[in-house]
């Protein structure tokens, strides 16, 4: 790693102020960073110093300098001197073929001879706000409000990270452009809510409104808002005129904005329609939800000509996607102990199609909705897939009751655990109904060795549902860490275990202790809101259990908050945990049992095969190019030629023999296709 950067003047402190931003550019905005985690984390740890020893020096689009200070007590208003327009609508070719024809008689009443040329873009399902830079700076952000008057959110926008603060160039420009939140991202807040007993957002697109609305702007911050940019406001940038939509949008990237790259041109009904099936099909692969497609008229001048109503303008319309809803009927009620105790129903449902596949069960988050939503069994019900797998019950369709009137079945709050039959509780301020684990619950364990075994976290083969239940219910295990004391008489004597598989557990179970990284033990413990990419940020920072035991809690909640992206609730959770006796008791009990897991310092490129190269030889179960760009994506080099310097060989089916030789050779090690898969697992659910 090399020197600190010397910063001596303020022009230095400005400099690498840049820097920094420039970094924050190619990670968020390009999805491209030349810098490792630790070196970017460098530079900020010597721009925070210089921050503190001058703090003159401080300019507001510092990277440091995204949170505020002070919660507000009230938005300010915006008022716009060009109104924030809504679109109009469209949900079929028909539609769609009346709003070309208008588009052309427009354009002919203005005789202007040039058949229009669109561009259609992604709706995004979020929140839109319009950003205003002043000589390159952000200088206010506002919501659409009523679309003359909108609410300033500056601050809270300024916490996203993807938002510049600092354009390439010094111009004045306003754009407009959508907030919004990835559904992975989502689904994991929502999966912490859940486990902390607290009501689950309704949708990404509530998420994203109620998180800009936080008088608070630290409450925002560590919250994975995104922004994408879809509009300038007016035709020039500068001096500088512009003749179509997109070449603005190619302009505003230049700028370092980030800009919705997914674009296509269309001018005739024809080609909309195409275009309009390919994003169709295009979209559930997204990371995002969107809700249709905007199709607008490239040309500025042809805009102007056209002009806009008082809603919405003439030149631009979006073609709407139906959301995908079903309805069936509510069989049964299962009920659900999670790994945290949080006691939740399940709907057992008449089997229906809904996008694709085939749903009987959708989850209820918690009995206050089941109140809400007034759910019997026997009730019709109308489903929708809210981005997660599993899909949730909207409404009841209380049309549909009469005449079935007897065969409604009210759906009764559980009292006591469904597992331990301990008597169920609420905490204070919360929703969710829980098992108090006084026990302890048999359940939530069996959730928690699961959870600790899973591929991403300690990496336990062999370890399936059936196995862990009986390890469970004989009292064999009673905590993770006892399941390094399992031995293989233990195993073998469970029902159908045989000696070779009972083997397979053991081996499986101590390699974890050999192969844990502290990073991974993190992730299988389940602390609330700490999944893989935060646990690894803990571990870069602590590297060994001692360290991390031996640190003060408080000290970790300041050392965390400090790093880049975590916010306080998410230290705080950390904190929490490692001052808990129960769970300081567990991590020494694991280390009893020999299990000291080191965090491996991460050098150079990022991903699982960092630093390493790969050749392959025979078939594997997918395609070359795709293996060669996975190999390229976790960090890895792929080569053609086995060699000394070559990290593996990676075989597959009918191997070349020459290869294989000359792996022996150089004692290159050999890779099965599936162990292939496991060392790239380490890069699953890292999303940047
Ligand atoms: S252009 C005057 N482009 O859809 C036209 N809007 O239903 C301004 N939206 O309020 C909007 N993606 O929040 C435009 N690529 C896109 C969009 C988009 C999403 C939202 C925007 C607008 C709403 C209208």
């Amino acid at each position: 790693m090399s020197a600190p950067p010397a910063i001596r003047t303020r022009q230095d402190y400005e400099a690498l102020a840049r820097e920094i931003l420039d970094h924050d550019r190619r990670y968020y905005v390009d999805n491209n960073p030349i810098l490792a985690d630790a070196e970017y984390d460098r530079l900020r740890k010597a721009l925070a110093r210089a921050e503190a020893e001058h703090p003159d020096w401080i300019v507001d689009w510092s990277p440091l300098q995204r949170v505020g200070h002070e919660p507000l007590s009230a938005f300010q208003k915006v008022v716009r001197s060009v109104p924030m327009l809504s679109l109009d609508n469209t949900y079929d070719e028909e539609d769609l073929r009346e709003f070309h024809e208008r588009v052309l008689r427009g354009l002919r009443e203005v005789h202007d001879p040039v058949p229009p040329c669109y561009v259609l873009e992604p709706k995004i399902d979020g929140i839109s706000i319009e950003l205003r830079y002043e000589q390159g700076r952000f200088v206010q952000g506002a919501t659409r409000g009523d679309g003359l008057v909108g609410e300033d959110v500056t601050a809270n926008l300024r916490t996203i990270q993807m938002l510049p603060l600092l354009l390439a160039e010094p111009v004045s420009i306003t754009v407009r452009g959508e907030v919004f939140i990835h559904r992975a991202d989502f689904d994991e807040i929502n999966r912490a809510c859940i486990e902390a007993g607290q009501e689950p957002y309704k949708n990404p697109r509530n998420f994203t409104g109620g998180t800009l609305k936080q008088l608070d702007p630290r409450n925002v911050a560590g919250r994975p808002l995104r922004v994408l940019v879809y509009e300038l406001v007016g035709d020039r940038i500068g001096q500088e005129p512009l003749a179509a939509h997109r070449e603005a949008l190619a302009r505003l990237r230049r700028l370092g904005l980030p800009v919705n790259r997914d674009l296509c041109s269309a001018s005739n009904l024809d080609e909309l329609m195409a275009g309009i099936r390919a994003f169709a099909q295009r979209r559930k692969a997204l990371p995002f939800d969107t809700d249709g497609v905007v199709i607008k008229v490239d040309s500025l001048a042809q805009r102007r000509a056209l002009g806009t109503t008082a809603r919405a303008p003439r030149w631009a319309i979006a073609f709407k996607f139906p959301a995908e809803q079903a309805t069936t009927i509510v069989r049964q009620v299962e009920v659900n102990v999670g790994r945290t105790g949080a006691v939740t129903p399940v709907a057992i449902l008449d089997p229906v199609e809904l996008a694709g596949t085939t749903v009987s069960r959708a989850s209820m988050h918690n009995w206050e909705q089941v109140r809400r939503l007034d759910v019997h069994i026997g009730d019709v019900v109308l489903i929708e897939k809210a981005g997660e797998i599993i899909p949730q019950i909207v409404a009841v369709i209380k049309e549909r009751r009469q005449g079935r009137e007897a065969e409604l079945v009210p759906i009764m709050e559980p009292t006591v655990c469904p597992a331990c039959g301990d008597t169920l509780l609420r905490r204070p301020g919360e929703v969710a109904l829980r098992c108090p684990n006084t026990r302890p619950c048999p359940a939530q364990l069996r959730e928690a060795i699961d959870f600790f075994c899973h591929r991403d976290a300690m990496n336990i083969e062999h370890m399936g549902p059936k196995l862990i239940e009986q390890l469970v219910e004989r009292g064999l295990v009673r905590d993770v860490a006892d399941l390094y004391d399992l031995t293989q008489e233990q195993l073998q004597a469970l029902p159908r275990m045989a000696e070779k598989s009972a083997a397979n557990v053991i081996r499986a179970i101590a390699r974890s202790k050999q192969e844990a990284t502290l990073s991974r033990l993190l992730t299988a413990l389940g602390i609330p809101s700490i999944g893989w990419v935060w646990a690894q940020k803990i571990a870069d920072r602590y590297r060994t259990l001692p360290a991390l035991l031996e640190a003060d809690p408080e000290q970790v909640r300041k050392d965390l908050t400090a790093l880049h992206g975590f916010g306080p609730e998410r230290a705080g959770a950390v904190a929490d945990f490692l001052a808990d006796a129960r769970s300081r008791a567990l991590l020494h009990k694991l280390m009893q049992r020999g299990l000291s897991p080191v965090e491996p310092e991460r050098q150079g490129g990022e991903g699982p095969l960092a630093g390493k190269s790969l050749c392959v030889t025979g078939t594997l179960r997918v395609p070359r190019a795709q293996i060669k760009a996975r190999i390229e994506a976790a960090g890895g080099k792929f080569v053609s030629a086995v060699s000394s310097k070559t990290s593996y060989l990676l075989v597959g089916d009918a191997p070349g023999e020459d290869k294989l030789r000359a792996a022996e050779k150089h004692g290159v090690p050999l890779l099965t296709e599936a162990e292939f898969e496991r060392l790239l697992a380490a890069s699953d659910g890292q999303g940047a």
